[in-house]
This record gives C-alpha cells, sequence and structure tokens, in this order.
C-alpha cells in the first residue's frame, strides 16, 4: 500500500518504545521504506540494533555519526512523512520551541514532510498546559497527532490520557496521511453498506443470508486508508470495524434504508455492498412459532430496494455504486441493474465461483459502468476494495 515511499520514524526516550517496534515492522511489511532516527534517551530503553533488524536500514542516533554528515538535512526533505513514536512531552517541548540540539530535532526544524506524532506520557504531563500550548502550536503549524489513549500507564491505571496509541492505530493513521496527498477520495464523505439484514419471523427465527461483511468492510478500510471520512452502515457482522471508521449498526431492511438515508444528503460516494434480505414475513410472531406435522409455510412480502429508494435523494455529482450476485447472464443482469438502480458502476459477483461471494476472503468480480467491463481475477478482498476505489476516484 505504501510500498516506495519513506517515513522517517523519529523515536524519543519513553517505555511505550516497546511498541514502537511493532509500528516500525508493520511499516516496512508494507513496502515502505523505514529510516529509524533514535535520541540518545530513547536509546537507553531499546538498543538501535532491535529497529536495524526491524526496518532492515540503517539508524541514526547522533548528529556526529560517520558518514552521516548533513542527515539531518536530507532525510527529514526526502521522507513522504515523519513518525514522532513515542512522542515525549520534552519533544515536543522542544519542536515547539524551534529547539534542535539532536539530530531529531535538528530533523525537525530542517524539514517540511508532514509529521505525525504519537505522544505518550504521565496523564499529568499531558494536561499540563506548558504540553496543552506545545500541542496547539504544533497543530498550528500542521502537525497531526495520533492519541494519547486513556489506559494503564507504566505507572498504573489511568483514566486521563497519557498512554500511546496502539501500533494499529498508528500505522493507518501514518498510511493515511501519505496516501491522501495523492488521492482524490481525500476529504470526501464515503458510506459504505455492509453484510446481511435480519427479518424477523418470530423472537427466535429470521430470514437472513450468509453474507459476512467482508467486502464492505474492507472497502471501508481501504477508503478511509485514502483520506476518506467513512461511514459504515452494518448489519448483523462479527467482523471488527476497521480503524477510524465511523459505525452505524442496523438489523432490518428498513433500518438499513433508514441509515443510509439519513447520511445520504452529505455522501460523495455510497457504496451498496451490503445483501439486504429481499423478503420479510408478512407478520412476525411474538410467540415462538410451534412445530407442526408436515409442511410448513409463512407468507412473504418484499422489502424496500434500499438503492432505488436514493435516486431522487442523492447529492449532485456523488458516485453511486452498486453490487450484483447473479448466477447466469451477468454481465447483462448487472448492466440492467445498473441502469434501472441508476448507478455509476456496478460489482458483478458470479454465483458458485469457486474462492468467491459469501463467506470468502478472497473475490473474483467484474467492475461494469455504462461503457466498460473491467475482469478482476481473483483477488483479496481488499485488494478488490483497492481496485474498486481506483474506479471510483476516476469517475470523481
Ligand atoms: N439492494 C438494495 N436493497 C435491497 C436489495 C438489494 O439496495 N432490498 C442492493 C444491493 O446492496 C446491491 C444491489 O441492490 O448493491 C443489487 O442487489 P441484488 O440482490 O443482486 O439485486 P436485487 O435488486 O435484489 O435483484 P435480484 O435479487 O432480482 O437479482
Amino acid at each position: 500500500m505504501i510500498a516506495d515511499r519513506r517515513v522517517l520514524v523519529g523515536v524519543s526516550g519513553g517505555i511505550a518504545i516497546y511498541k514502537t517496534c511493532n509500528v516500525v515492522r508493520q511499516l516496512t511489511e508494507a513496502g515502505a521504506a523505514v529510516d529509524v532516527v533514535m535520541t540518545a534517551s530513547a536509546t537507553e530503553f531499546v538498543r538501535p540494533v532491535t529497529f536495524e533488524a526491524l526496518s532492515k536500514r540503517p539508524v541514526l542516533t547522533s548528529l556526529w555519526q560517520r558518514d552521516q554528515a548533513l542527515a539531518h538535512i536530507h532525510l527529514g526533505q526526502s521522507s513522504d512523512l515523519i513518525l514522532l513514536a513515542p512522542a515525549t512531552a520534552n519533544l515536543l517541548a522542544k519542536a515547539a520551541h524551534g529547539i534542535a540540539d539532536d539530530l531529531l530535532t535538528a530533523i525537525l526544524l530542517a524539514n517540511d514532510a508532514p509529521v505525525l506524532a504519537a505522544p505518550a506520557m504521565n496523564d499529568r504531563m499531558w494536561a499540563n498546559s506548558a504540553t496543552v500550548r506545545n500541542v496547539e502550536e504544533l497543530s498550528a503549524r500542521g502537525w497531526r497527532f495520533v492519541g494519547p489513549a486513556i489506559g494503564d500507564l507504566a505507572e498504573g491505571p489511568s483514566a486521563r490520557p497519557g498512554r500511546m496509541a496502539e501500533p494499529e492505530e498508528i500505522v493507518t493513521n501514518a498510511v493515511r496521511l501519505i496516501r491522501s496527498a495523492t488521492s482524490a477520495l481525500n476529504g470526501k464523505k464515503v458510506l459504505v453498506t455492509a453484510g446481511p439484514t435480519r427479518e424477523k419471523i418470530d423472537p427466535v427465527r429470521v430470514i437472513s443470508n450468509p453474507s459476512s461483511g467482508r467486502m464492505g468492510y474492507a472497502i471501508a478500510e481501504a477508503a478511509f486508508a485514502r483520506g476518506a471520512d467513512v461511514r459504515l452502515v452494518t448489519g448483523p457482522s462479527q467482523l471488527s470495524v476497521p480503524c477510524g471508521v465511523d459505525v452505524v449498526r442496523v438489523e432490518t431492511t428498513d433500518e438499513l434504508r433508514d441509515a443510509v438515508g439519513e447520511s445520504l444528503s452529505e455522501t460523495d460516494v455510497l457504496v451498496m455492498a451490503a445483501a439486504p434480505a429481499d423478503y420479510r414475513p408478512l407478520s412476525s410472531s411474538e410467540q415462538k412459532l410451534r412445530k407442526v406435522d408436515g409442511a410448513f409455510s409463512i407468507d412473504l412480502e418484499p422489502t424496500v430496494d434500499v438503492l432505488l429508494s436514493t435516486v431522487d435523494r442523492r447529492s449532485p455529482g456523488s458516485v453511486i455504486v452498486g453490487f450484483a450476485l447473479e448466477s447466469e447472464d451477468g454481465v447483462a443482469r448487472a448492466r440492467e441493474k445498473l441502469a434501472r438502480k441508476q448507478l455509476d458502476l456496478i460489482v458483478l459477483n458470479m454465483a458458485r465461483e469457486p474462492d468467491s461471494g459469501f463467506e470468502t476472503t478472497s473475490n473474483r468480480v467484474s467492475l461494469i459502468t455504462p461503457k466498460n467491463v473491467l475482469e478482476l481475477p481473483l483477488l483479496p478482498k481488499l485488494e478488490v476494495a483497492e481496485r474498486l476505489l481506483d474506479r471510483v476516484e476516476a469517475l470523481l
């Protein structure tokens, strides 16, 4: 996702460094070239060799290192992002006041790459007006912050912010800052629906389908990584909500329609990946229905078509994406849905395709617009989400 990008990770001296090891590993695995710069006190907690092994690159610790003259000028300028983790109170104070008495603070003064700081300190230090003012000053310069979180500190439990954000949250936000710089989805409002809906037959039985929500959750995750403000409206699903994504949980197709309707006027991109139940019982029983001998039937009525219900209320210029799950005549039927539901793009899934569709981690789809059919190979769902969003960006 961030292959060929350069991230400078500035590490100052705090116990949260043990989490930074994981951050560096994840950024390296995501394809970035990670240059770690440590302050002197950081090296008291973890030796540079640890970060060297994780980043597979030399680690810098001093302005006076051999062969590294002018590193403080070059390194910051050639980076796509400077990530400070942990950012101690002392580092924030020095940066806010333009002090440059070691390699890391000199880099901060001599660069114009975006900066993301993950503060970590005692909760009283974070609440201290000196730190509050320093953070205000750095925010005004365009620095971004992730955390601090509320939770246990090295010195014991705390109910106030101070603890460094978790590696996953730090990496998600770092990737988002890098990718949003070149994405048309940056700052756009994206509404994604996912999962099945459930229609009650009686208190213990429902009409539903085996949708896991994976495709929609992957789209929400990928859109957030590109800088979008993402709302995920999800039917029942076991999956954890991707970091940074706002979630609305629904049960029935009517609730799905209402939740979509509420956000529609300010939505730039709607992706309907949900698999709503198309029918519901004409009436649902208050009491559990008893078993009967022989055949049993219930009367069903159609639920609302959520996509169709949005046609008159979409915001001008918005991009509307639907899905089509077909077992025959895929392209023709998907095109018919594209036209009838007035979509800009439809994602065609063929039922019975191996390793594809409901309850799988991969998918083989075609991306269909009125003029064009793009057949994708079998790919992990997150990769399908990326390809889909490439097409959405072109339509924005
Ligand atoms: N959809 C919807 N409301 C429904 C059913 C489906 O908004 N009640 C959306 C789905 O989220 C998907 C698209 O419509 O984006 C197509 O769904 P699909 O089930 O393939 O199509 P249907 O319109 O239900 O038609 P059919 O079952 O006849 O193929």
